[in-house]
């Protein structure tokens, strides 16, 4: 049974007694609208983790665009009996006062590798992310923390925080869950109409094209533009960004010398989606 926790008291004490029990605490942090991918990172820490803790939190700082937030799915009840099913041990689900209580006066701000792609589109946006993520680890005081390479930047900042504040706790990154037709699982993807739907694929076979392309030789703008063509021509809008970069510092790349990733943001209606695969 997933017991349900509000406050981070309570939760405090609940950890403190499996650990003095010697047990191994795992931490999966969502905002909820829980999907296969969500399920796929509570597999990853239940294998690794004596006790699973998930979150529940739509963080309003982490929100630069109010309608974003106010549309934001949320389906606490739902959520609840899929972490039932996958036995999670709590389900810790504050609200905004309890994280953010009065008089809050804390940014996390992580310089650097928050700044390009997500950072540019979407100002305060990594702050928002640090900031909480940072408070989770304090409250679930967990080992582990797992968070899905879907979205790569974010994981790539949790990993710089979590050294350069010396949290203890191992982050680990776990492989994006897509649909059988490529588009990865998101919890906006249900804001997508039946056409958006239909469309949405394209963004990835698009950017899988462009990885083959420069796996062959294709000089990266060019297998870049055809891409871009390609994703402009199946009814995208705006592309935000489609860029390849290395892998952990998020540089631009110019060739396959090194690790890299191909990340895109791209609106589909008026939903944002985002993706990268490693080439
Ligand atoms: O990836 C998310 O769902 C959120 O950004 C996170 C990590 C739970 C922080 O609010």
């Amino acid at each position: 049974m997933t017991q349900v926790i509000r406050s981070s008291a309570e939760l405090r004490e609940r950890v403190a007694a499996w650990k003095r029990s010697g047990m191994l605490v795992g931490v999966v942090p969502t905002m909820g609208a829980l999907h296969d991918g969500h399920l796929s990172l509570v597999r990853a820490a239940r294998a690794q983790s004596d006790r699973v803790i998930v979150t529940i939190f739509v963080n309003p700082m982490q929100f630069n665009n109010a309608s974003d937030l106010e549309k934001y799915p949320r389906d606490e009840g739902h959520d609840l009996s899929l972490l039932e099913a996958a036995g999670v041990d709590v389900l810790f689900a504050p609200g905004v006062d309890e994280v953010y209580p009065q008089g809050f006066a804390t940014k996390v701000s992580v310089a650097g590798i928050s700044e390009p792609l997500e950072g540019a589109f979407r100002p305060g946006h990594f702050d928002g992310v640090a900031t909480v993520v940072s408070k989770l680890f304090g409250m679930t005081q967990a080992g582990r923390a797992f968070f899905g390479e879907k979205d790569w930047q974010q994981l790539q900042v949790v990993r710089r925080l979590t050294t350069d504040l010396n949290i203890p706790v191992r982050v680990i990154g776990c492989p994006t869950i897509r649909e059988e037709d490529g588009l990865a699982m998101s919890s906006r993807n249900v804001r997508l109409s039946a056409a958006e739907r239909e469309t949405a694929p394209a963004l990835h076979a698009a950017m899988q094209a462009a990885a083959a392309a420069m796996r062959e030789g294709t000089p990266v703008a060019e297998a870049l533009d055809t891409a871009r063509a390609a994703i402009a021509a199946a009814g995208f809008g705006t592309v935000e960004y489609l860029d390849l970069r290395r892998a952990e510092s998020l540089a631009p790349a110019e060739d396959l010398s090194e690790p890299v990733r191909m990340l895109a943001a791209i609106w589909l209606g008026d939903v944002r989606l985002i993706d990268n695969i490693a080439v």
